[in-house]
């Protein structure tokens, strides 16, 4: 780690590549990206403060300065993970082969395994022992370009264990370089406890959990496991609306296995996002374009499950906002490599490169409500820049599964070299 200076030069790029704007890209527009061959940023305390040709770099006052020469290299945005579940206690190793063996996800679920085998192992687990597990994670995301990261709760069910997940991600986004971003899932499953209680584990997460986390100021977001045999979309707007009146905006893991309306509630609530969406019907693709709802989509789950993807072209082509994520999590999903789903972006779900850019960049900041300072390279926004080993944003497709980030720098601070 380095990185001392207050002011980085990154100069020289054979190119640098970003979306422009603090709205999430919706259908053809997340094919216009600006680009500039042999470019040059400047960044002064945290934030960019010039980007241009490197030959029209205003003069600089070389006190203090770090000069960062990206000859060979394509400079891109730090990527946004606005999907992930990366705080927990145990693994589930087991289930991924019996899953391969045929046994379906939610019947795994409905034997007390699946998600509540975390949820046993993480009311089990130390505060420190969260925190610690966590942060390796962290590391290894960052490794991988990535600079903000959404996490969510949903590994407890109930008061306690709720509130301590969510108190993890704070202490991590004071102490770690990345920006962790806390979203409350208390209705991520029914706990043993409410086992075919499903309305009145609804009513203790509305009267007992919500306020509590919403008192405390400890998530910006609740999702919610909008899916047969979990949460009903009755289920799931009651939450969500009793969320929205505490201030926590609304998200859903929404149409994954059985489509049933997901995406379409996500519109009528006017939901920031609506994720996994395998299943989504023609009407809610539609609905969630034209409520701006950002559709994010997670083809390692997918992959993982053995599922289908999600029409993520027929998204962008009815002219919806989509957003690439991981699903990072011990059991659907137990990995965050972003080679990986850029790989299955390209070949799985036939996006083009520029359309993967802005699906993990801008779209997936605007998904975490963050367009505002991250997701771009311009001026003013907070230096959240990858390099990457090859001299063009292409190579993140070509170069199929293939780590290629050279370098990553978070508000202005090299944090992996
Ligand atoms: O997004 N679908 C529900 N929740 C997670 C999986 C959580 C788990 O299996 O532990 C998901 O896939
Ligand atoms: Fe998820």
């Amino acid at each position: 780690m380095s990185g001392t200076s207050n002011t980085l030069l990154i100069k020289h790029a054979a190119e640098i590549v970003t979306n422009t704007g603090e709205t999430a890209k919706q259908g053809a527009d997340m094919n216009r990206l600006l680009r500039i061959a042999d470019g040059a940023l400047l960044i002064k305390d945290g934030r960019i403060e010039w980007i241009g040709e490197t030959a029209a770099l205003p003069a600089v006052d070389h006190r203090d300065l770090e000069i960062l020469d990206a000859a060979g290299c394509s400079v891109i945005p730090g990527f946004v993970d606005s999907h992930t579940h990366f705080v927990f206690g145990g693994y589930r190793p087991e289930e991924f082969f019996w899953r391969l063996a045929g046994t379906p996800y939610l019947e795994i679920l409905e034997r007390g395994g699946g998600i509540l085998n975390t949820v046993q192992q993480t009311r089990a687990a130390e505060y420190a022992e969260l925190v610690q597990n966590a942060a390796k994670r962290l590391d290894a995301m960052l490794s991988m370009g990535v600079t903000t990261v959404e996490g969510k709760s949903g590994y407890g069910l109930d008061l306690a264990t709720e509130l301590r997940q969510l108190h993890v991600m704070g202490t991590l986004d004071q102490e770690h370089a990345m920006d962790v971003v806390p979203t409350f899932m208390g209705a991520h499953a029914v706990p043993p406890e409410f086992s075919g209680r499903t309305d009145d584990y609804v009513d203790y997460m509305i009267k007992t959990v919500l306020p509590a986390v919403a008192n405390q100021k400890i998530a910006e977001f609740c999702d919610v496991f909008c899916e047969k045999g979990i949460f009903s979309l009755q289920q799931t707007r009651k939450i969500l609306q009793a969320a929205q009146a505490l201030g926590l905006r609304p998200k859903l893991h929404a149409d994954e296995i059985v489509g049933f309306g997901g995406a379409e509630l996500a519109a009528e609530l006017g939901a920031v996002s609506a994720d996994h969406l395998l299943q989504a019907s023609d009407r809610g693709i539609s609905a969630m374009a034209a409520h701006s709802v950002v559709a994010t989509v997670l083809p390692l789950t997918a992959f993982c499950l053995r599922e289908e993807y999600a029409r993520a072209r027929i998204m962008i082509d009815s002219g919806a906002a989509v957003a690439l994520a991981t699903d990072y999590n011990p059991g659907s999903c137990f990995s965050h490599s972003i080679p990986m789903l850029i790989a299955l972006a390209t070949i799985q779900m036939k996006l083009s490169p520029a359309e993967i850019l802005t699906a993990l960049t801008l779209n997936g900041a605007a998904a975490v409500r963050r367009a505002d300072r991250t997701g771009t390279l311009e001026c003013g926004k907070q230096a959240d820049i990858v390099i990457l080993k090859y001299p063009s944003h292409l190579f993140l497709s070509y170069h199929a599964g293939m780590d290629i980030v050279r370098t990553v720098i978070k508000k202005g601070r090299v944090v992996v070299d």
